[in-house]
């Protein structure tokens, strides 16, 4: 399919970190709109292994596509998109059971702006089980996440473990 190159997409996230998964997703997302807005949410109630600068240097470094930019943003998604002039938000789907949160959302944003609309990708085979979480779980206790995370983010999450582990 040819870009919509009038279309804005947001494809919002924790990103913490990027994995190869959400790097498909970006990959394929810059196909469909003619901007694509990757956006870090700035949650200050969760305790995010990497700060929001970090997550967007990594996402900046890793995904490199003229018509994507990186931005963070706090708040409300669908406020955040509409201030952008986007009209699309881009999530992905791994598994079944992501759909139901996912679904909620997708509901929850369309009431707030009727004019947004969500669209799913399915993630790619090879990345559906490659969450953010088990990426850190696994590094956190020494264990191989090279090719499920793009190779900078690989030495940072090393870096951050080995310098936890010493203080
Ligand atoms: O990568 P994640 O953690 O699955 O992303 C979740 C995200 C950022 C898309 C979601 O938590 C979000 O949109 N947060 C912003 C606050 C908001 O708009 N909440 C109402 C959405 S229904």
């Amino acid at each position: 399919m040819p870009p919509q190159s009038s279309l804005v997409a947001i494809y919002p996230g924790s990103f913490d970190p990027i994995t190869n998964g959400h790097l498909d997703l970006i990959a394929r997302g810059a196909k469909l709109a003619g901007r694509l807005i990757v956006a870090v949410l700035g949650n200050r109630s969760k305790q995010p292994l990497f700060s929001v600068e970090e997550r967007m240097e990594l996402i900046s470094s890793v995904a490199k596509f003229p018509n994507v930019e990186v931005a963070s943003f706090d708040g409300l998604l669908a406020d955040f998109a509409h201030a952008r002039g986007a009209s699309m938000i881009l999530r992905g789907i791994r598994a079944v059971s992501d759909y139901e949160l996912e679904w909620q959302m997708a509901l929850m944003n369309r009431r707030l702006r009727p004019e947004i609309e969500t669209v799913f990708l399915t993630a790619g085979e090879e990345y559906s089980f490659i969450s953010s979480k088990l990426v850190k779980e696994v590094a956190s206790l020494g264990g191989n996440v090279a090719g499920i995370v793009p190779a900078l983010v690989e030495a940072r999450l090393k870096e951050r473990y080995e310098t936890t582990r010493r203080t």
